[in-house]
């Protein structure tokens, strides 16, 4: 067997190529973004197939039953599988969207994929199973991001897991109450910042400089890399049969890109014959990807940033590149929602007893746009994906359905009635229930 590696660092704006274990955030060279590259015709050889993934299904080790490490060939093939850090992530459920929710989008052939379902309650875990594995690679000691929620949320956890110690700043006031409930329960050492989360992951990104921190932001290649898995994970539920579009939230645009690259590595692998369309959904105040998009994809101006949708109150994306490639690659679109869009859209979601937070319901209100502005046909298949559990933001779901949020009018309120212990009063109400009648 040579010795040749079978992953290394490359730019993905000059090219320049990296080894696999320097620890840099951007090309030293022209400050580009990184990719992790595999070789895949040399993981090919060595008899990498669809086949191998889904034998792996039946499998006992607990990086085998792990929904991200059933790949681990195509995300970190030189780290031994004794050293992969896993809390079981991934395994989420693809839902098929049926009945009333399905009659509120206007399209009968659309799945969800409900990255909620998590151990910590997103995606984020997939990335953070990656992002520490490789952290303790290098030997750090401590990790550090800037979140919006639920990456800080996830960060902590893994990193108490694998021995890391665990720094996360947020933007001080505008974090959803399950995740800083989370980062704070897992022990890590929190910071509010003073200012929103373009500063923070500024302020992080300096750190990295200065201080004997890793980041694990999704500057950090290897995050992505873990993230790839959610799309490897919807195909092989699907039989490896591919969708006509994957629809996706945009905020740090970590996600998106990841998908292009997973799609991208599966199309040339010739594991898949054609790649989905990839369809990113931004909030219509934090939307410098779209204005971008509507320009022909001219250079990234950053917003200031303002929604609803917490997770993804974000104006100068760091992925913003991978993402146009991604969307080149796949001959994507960019499509923005109103926050009254985005919280009827969970409405519907989360009364379908499926649930979500406000950001994962950008992808499910993006798919009705699609859909009514005629780009999604009714015979094309359609996965959505869901990036958040309904219970990460509380807050919304009461104010939503009492009616209280500012701006946003309660078209599917759900209100809470008070009673006293009588049974008439009990009655009367039941007997008002248009579905019990
Ligand atoms: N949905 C949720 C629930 C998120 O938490 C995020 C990002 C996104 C969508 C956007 O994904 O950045 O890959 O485009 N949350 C990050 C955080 C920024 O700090 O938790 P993206």
């Amino acid at each position: 067997m040579s010795n040749k590696p079978l992953t290394w660092l490359s730019c993905v704006q000059c090219g320049k190529v990296y080894g696999r274990n320097e620890r840099i955030y951007a090309c030293p060279d022209c400050g580009g973004l990184l990719d992790v590259t595999h070789d895949l015709a040399a993981l090919r050889q060595r008899g990498v197939s669809l086949e191998l993934f889904d034998q792996r299904l039946g499998g006992f080790e607990r990086w085998e039953r792990s929904g991200v490490w059933r790949f681990h060939e195509l995300v970190a093939p030189e780290i031994p599988t004794t050293d992969l850090v896993t809390r079981g992530e991934g395994n989420t459920t693809l839902y098929d969207v049926v009945g009333d929710l399905a009659s509120y989008v206007g399209h009968q052939r659309l799945q969800l994929k409900h990255e909620g379902e998590n151990p910590t309650g997103s995606f984020k875990d997939r990335g953070m199973a990656t992002g520490t594995t490789q952290a303790k690679h290098l030997g750090a000691r401590a990790v550090i991001c800037a979140s919006t929620g639920n990456t800080s949320a996830s960060m902590a956890s893994f990193a108490r897991l694998s021995g890391l110690i665990g720094i996360v700043a947020f933007p001080a006031g505008k974090v959803a109450l399950g995740k800083v409930a989370q980062a704070v329960a897992y022990g890590a050492i929190c910071v509010e910042v003073r200012g929103d989360f373009d500063q923070a992951q500024r302020l992080v990104l300096q750190a990295a400089e200065e201080l004997p921190v890793y980041v694990l932001n999704s500057v950090n290649p290897y995050r992505l890399e873990g993230q790839k898995t959610i799309m490897f994970e919807m195909l092989q539920q699907r039989r490896w049969h591919v969708p006509d579009w994957v629809v996706v939230p945009g905020g740090n645009l970590g996600n998106s890109s990841s998908f292009g690259k997973a799609f991208q590595e599966l199309y040339e692998m010739g594991l898949i014959d054609r790649k989905p369309r990839i369809a990113i959904v931004q909030a219509e105040g934090a939307s410098p990807l779209y204005r971008s998009y509507q320009e022909n994809f001219a250079p990234l101006k950053p917003m200031k940033a303002e929604t609803i949708a917490t997770a993804i109150r974000i104006g100068n994306p760091t992925n913003f590149a991978k993402a146009v490639r991604a969307l080149k690659s796949t001959d994507g679109l960019v499509v923005q929602v109103s926050d009254q869009a985005i919280m009827d859209a969970k409405a519907k979601i989360d009364a379908a007893g499926i649930g979500c937070e406000p950001a994962s319901a950008a992808s499910v209100a993006g798919v009705k746009v699609l859909i009514e502005n005629g780009y999604i046909l009714p015979q094309q298949e359609v996965v959505a994906v869901l990036t958040g559990h309904l219970l990460k933001d509380p807050t919304n779901v009461i104010e939503y359905h009492s009616g209280s949020l500012a701006n946003i009018y309660p078209t599917f309120a759900n209100r809470i009635q008070q009673i006293d212990a009588d049974l008439k009063q009990l009655a009367f109400i039941i007997g008002e229930s248009p579905t019990l009648s």
